[in-house]
């Protein structure tokens, strides 16, 4: 395994430094978060260059996984799709050595999490000041790792449809970058009005995906969700879930559909790798019972996912 730290910008890790930091969350708790930078654990001093094209343009590209009793969940999956990404960015590919060593020094940095949050970040690395990069080798990127514990998911959730739209032909779409100021405005909104997450849809008015989530309906039984070219991010939860589903005898699809599908479909659940699959139990000022398919749904994720921690 390479341990060799990539050239980051000069900063200097501080020997023996405190290996967990705390962060104050916005939902106006405190969670402990532990930082793995470059190579080193970190407390909370400075441990990134100004000057990283990941700070001063969102240049880089990253990845959460569910962790369980200690132990990340799909990471294969979550590997290739960090490439897919890096590659969709133009940037080089990432080291999966060097994030490996980062995981295992958060997780081992304290007794394991028994359900939380995993998340690592490649970034183009220290850049110009403007969103030119100039030459980008693989011993340029920074490379983040942090752990911290988190509430397990509840059993439903609202969604509240915003008023602006994902471009489904940007240069990025598809592509799970750190440029996520979009999510970040729209999930206040949605918050603001009492729900847990945001649905955003296309510019051809399509249903497209949450701010962190995929979005499913069940239309005359069948599960549906947007495809690819909705502008969506393919979603580990997402694949596996239809994959799960599929192999359980339900009925799905991928194909496009009106975002006013959601005042009318039968069902509603979202997915994302800390919240499997959740049942949706309003959308807008629009309630909706908890169904048998999402409920069943749920069900196999849950069977399956705990038979293979990498699937
Ligand atoms: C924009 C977006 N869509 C969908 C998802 C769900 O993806 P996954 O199931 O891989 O967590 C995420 C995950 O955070 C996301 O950021």
């Amino acid at each position: 395994m390479r341990l060799g730290v990539p050239r980051n910008g000069g900063f200097r890790p501080r020997v023996g430094a405190v290996t967990e930091t705390a962060a104050t969350v916005w939902e106006g708790g405190s969670v402990t978060v532990r930082v793995w930078v470059n190579g080193h654990l970190r407390g909370d001093e400075a441990s990134l260059s100004a000057l990283d094209h990941g700070v001063t343009v969102g240049d880089g590209a990253f990845e959460t996984l569910k962790i369980v009793d200690g132990r990340p969940f799909a990471t294969t999956r979550h590997a290739r799709r960090l490439d897919r990404s890096l590659t969709g960015l133009g940037l080089p590919a990432a080291d999966h050595d060097v994030i490996a060593s980062g995981v295992s020094a958060v997780l081992g940095a304290g007794p394991p999490i028994p359900f939380g949050r995993l998340r690592y970040t490649v970034t183009a690395g220290v850049g110009p000041l403007g969103s030119d990069r100039g030459a980008t080798d693989s011993s340029g990127l920074t490379y983040l790792v942090t752990a911290a514990e988190q509430a397990r998911p509840p059993e439903s959730g609202k969604v509240v449809v915003v008023p602006w739209t994902r471009n489904e032909r940007a240069a990025t779409a598809g592509l799970k970058t750190t440029s996520y100021a979009d999510n970040v405005v729209a999930l206040a909104y949605a918050k603001a009005r009492g729900a847990s997450e945001a649905i955003f849809g296309n510019t051809r008015g399509e249903l497209c995906e949450g701010t962190g989530s995929n979005v499913f309906v069940v239309i005359d039984g069948v599960i549906v969700t947007p495809p690819a070219d909705s502008g969506a991010l393919e979603g580990i939860t997402r694949g596996l879930a239809l994959e799960w589903c599929r192999e359980d005898g339900l009925a799905v699809d991928e194909r496009a559909l009106p975002l006013d599908v959601l005042e009318t479909a039968e069902e509603v659940f979202i997915t994302s790798s800390t919240r499997d699959v959740l049942a949706v139990h309003a959308v807008d000022d629009r309630e909706l019972a908890p169904g048998p398919v999402t409920s069943r749904a749920a069900k196999v994720f849950a069977a399956r996912a705990s038979e293979d921690l990498d699937p």
